[in-house]
């Protein structure tokens, strides 16, 4: 049976060191917001600091542990996947796209701040998680180094979650198939939620066996990821969301729920948690803490 070494700390310990480690490591990164141009500084950091589960980042950690990666490296991974994240969540909220006012229990970028600022701030993120991953010499072999910049750029793009982002819009009101629901939610989330295992095994020595089988597991849970949100839409209160709930039935968004009706969907879910549990079973306890998020993010309550 696979066990957790004797010295690790428990999950809920974990993600809570993570999570203080990436809000330092992100407030160290980005510019202080008494530096000109202040008003997009101080609105960049508000988009990305003091909130979110930081799951990307997690999931970066711990695909870079099951790979033995530079520690260095895999922080600055995860810092720029949470950048690319909290500008996709930004312009996602803007009047232009789901017209949100509330954001991990804040007003809304452009509510706090304006538009055109909200606009800029994603713009901002989006380089900066570029700056980071391209540092000179963040991995001792530069072609490693280029595949994780290569990895996130796609991810982000038009085939991966601004493509997604897309077809969501382009979706509103509309009746998808499944496999047409599956492929707009494996874009606009999944495609971040892949990139950022696979960025935190590149960071270290990672044959492509265990590439392929961190994928299997990553493509599994960036789908349930979403599947999970769109139950959540629909059950949990907006206190515990720190975002409106009820948005998609709100707004006629085709998701999981209203497609196959809220047991199905959790039943989704669940069967795809067995899917990327099934595919880190060979490893053993290295990925024991790729099961335990997997877990977690099929669980949540927010
Ligand atoms: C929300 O993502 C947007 C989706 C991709 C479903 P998260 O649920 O990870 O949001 P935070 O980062 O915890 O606020
Ligand atoms: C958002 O999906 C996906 C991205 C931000 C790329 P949703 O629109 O469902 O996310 P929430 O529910 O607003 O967090
Ligand atoms: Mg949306
Ligand atoms: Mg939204
Ligand atoms: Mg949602």
């Amino acid at each position: 049976m696979s066990k957790a070494p004797a010295h690790a700390v428990d999950f809920a310990t974990w993600t809570a060191q993570v999570q203080q480690q990436i809000e330092s490591a992100l407030a160290a990164v980005l510019p202080a917001a008494s530096r000109a141009p202040a008003r997009l500084h101080d609105a960049m950091r508000y988009a990305c600091l003091d909130g979110g589960k930081r799951v990307r980042p997690l999931l970066v950690l711990a695909a870079a542990g099951v790979a033995g990666a530079d520690v260095r490296a895999s922080e600055q991974a995860a810092c720029a996947i949470e950048l690319i994240h909290a500008y996709s969540l930004v312009h996602d909220d803007m009047p232009c796209m789901d017209d949100d006012s509330l954001r991990r229990g804040k007003p809304t970028v452009h509510v706090e701040f304006d538009e055109a600022t909200a606009l800029l701030v994603g713009d901002a993120l989006q380089s900066l998680a570029f700056e980071l991953v391209s540092a000179p010499g963040l991995l001792p072999d530069a072609r490693v180094q280029l595949e994780l910049v290569h990895t996130l750029a796609s991810a982000a793009g038009s085939r991966g979650m601004a493509g997604g982002q897309a077809i969501d819009l382009a979706a509103v009101g509309q009746t998808l198939t499944l496999p047409e629901l599956e492929m707009m939610h494996i874009h606009k989330t999944g495609a971040l939620i892949r990139a950022s295992v696979r960025m935190g095994a590149l960071c270290g020595p990672s044959s492509p066996d265990l590439l392929e089988r961190l994928d299997r597991y990553a493509r599994a849970i960036g789908l349930a990821f979403q599947v999970v949100d769109d139950v959540l839409d629909t059950v949990a209160p907006t206190a515990t969301l720190g975002k409106t709930a009820g948005k998609d039935a709100e707004a006629n968004k085709p998701t999981y729920v209203s497609l196959l009706g809220l047991s199905r969907a959790r039943e989704l879910a669940e069967s795809l948690r067995a899917d990327a549990l099934s595919a880190m079973h060979p490893l053993g306890p290295p990925a024991n803490r790729l099961v335990e998020l997997a877990n977690f993010i099929v669980n949540r309550q927010f």
